[in-house]
């Protein structure tokens, strides 16, 4: 049996959810390995939206086993809240939360938002970036003590980083205790889990949060989120060994968004992003923040590519551009009279980047409707070909639209 991974290509905010959820109808096994509850991915299944931030994708499907692996930091609270939300309308989602997956408590928020004053890197202030420092530093608290009233206690008792009073101390046990009870039973060694789930020979997915131009390393550092969104934060995040992961398919909005601050060098005018904008939602799931709007950059996705090798692209949202012309492919940048081919790795040169274009004709059908890829207008088929040709990535699949039925398959490559 496969096991994927889907990969952001972009800078977030792709669709994964919506293609996890649609991959997971035959999968046995989800797996989120990074981020927490910074990430949004929307599902519209069973006449409901869903927004999820932590729990994996698979969640809306009752066979699937969804597993938060250890790469993740995991806030109780907001985990204890998805649960109940998708308990109110009757699911109740399989799930194992490793024993190795780290915590983020109320000081962490406080420091991301006490960091973004002068940081300035515009995060979801949901306690990410100083989560993983804690964990680097080795000064984290893993799920496994959290549940352990105990060890829970002595951490909290035993810290010397967040000038934690004995008041505070206090108010953190009486507020997590319930937390720590909920979730203990659900609380184990994910990575034994999965290591059975191959030996069984189950369908597993494993869905990355945010995206590659997002990624600690790989990423327009500094603005990025601090984990490995990458195909290769898998094997850490979730506790497998990269000769696990059989394909990685890349899922690249076909335009681009990005959120926070940093440069996006195919940035539209603001009439037209107004267009897209409100036509495609662009608006964060987590924050409700105006997403800013770009021309398809295939720089940026050349290099998600080199980093990751996807196998194929999922290409969402493609009915959005209906009625958008011309329509353009960045395919490569201007530094200063330089043509660059590959994406800088230092902000200050990304910042005097200017987009070189590949102009194409636009559409103005209804993508949304179809049932399938001969069914595209002549135009949107070439704007395909074109992002293939660019890329070298053959497009398996496309989605023109939030719920499952409006997604078409276009090759066996899935
Ligand atoms: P953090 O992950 O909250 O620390 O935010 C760091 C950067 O990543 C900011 O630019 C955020 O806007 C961005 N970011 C984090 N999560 C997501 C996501 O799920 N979608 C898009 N951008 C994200």
């Amino acid at each position: 049996m496969p096991s994927y991974a889907i990969i952001g290509a972009q800078w977030g905010d792709e669709g994964k959810g919506k293609i996890t959820d649609y991959l997971a109808e035959k999968a046995d096994v989800v797996v989120r390995f990074q981020g927490g509850d910074n990430a949004g991915h929307t599902i519209y299944a069973n006449g409901h939206k869903f927004a999820l931030h932590l729990l994996p994708s698979g969640s809306i499907r009752p066979h699937t086993l969804n597993i938060l692996g250890n790469g993740m930091v995991i806030n109780p609270v907001s985990l204890s809240l998805e649960i109940k939300t998708l308990k109110g309308v009757g699911l109740n989602p399989n799930i194992a939360i490793s024993n190795r997956a780290h915590v983020i408590l109320p000081h962490h928020i406080e420091k991301d938002k006490e960091n973004e004053k002068t940081q300035n890197i515009g995060t979801t202030l949901k306690g990410i970036g100083p989560a993983y420092m804690d964990k680097v530093g080795r000064t984290g608290l893993r799920m496994g003590a959290f549940v352990n009233e105990a060890l829970f206690e002595a951490y909290l008792r035993n810290d010397q980083t967040h000038d934690l009073t004995e008041e505070k101390i206090k108010a953190l046990l009486t507020t997590y205790a319930p937390f720590q009870k909920e979730l203990a039973p659900k609380v184990q060694d994910t990575s034994y889990l999965l290591s059975e789930a191959f030996k069984k020979d189950q369908f597993i997915l494993f869905e990355g949060a945010q995206g590659t131009l997002l990624d600690i390393d790989h990423g327009t550092y500094p603005y990025v989120t601090s984990s490995a969104t990458s195909a290769a934060g898998i094997s850490q995040g979730a506790g497998v060994s990269p000769k696990q992961i059989q394909k990685v398919l890349g899922v690249v909005k076909a335009y681009t968004t990005r959120v926070g601050e940093g440069t996006l060098v195919s940035e539209m005018n603001e009439e037209l992003a107004h267009q897209i904008r409100e036509k495609g939602n662009e608006y964060g799931t987590t924050t409700g923040r105006p997403r800013r709007i770009g021309y398809l950059d295939l720089v940026a996705l050349k290099h998600a590519h080199r980093v990751n090798q996807f196998d194929a692209l999922i290409l969402t949202l493609f009915d959005v551009l209906s009625g958008i012309h011309p329509l353009k492919l960045v395919i490569a940048y201007d530094y200063h009279g330089t043509r660059l081919e590959t994406f800088p790795a230092e902000p200050e040169i990304l910042a005097e980047c200017t987009p070189i274009f590949e102009t194409l004709e636009g559409f103005d059908e209804d993508l949304s409707t179809l049932s399938d890829y001969n069914q595209l207008p002549q135009a949107a088929k070439l704007y395909l070909k074109a992002i293939e040709k660019h890329t070298g990535i053959p497009v398996g699949m496309i989605s023109v639209g939030k719920h499952r039925e409006q997604t078409l398959r276009m090759t066996n490559i899935l």
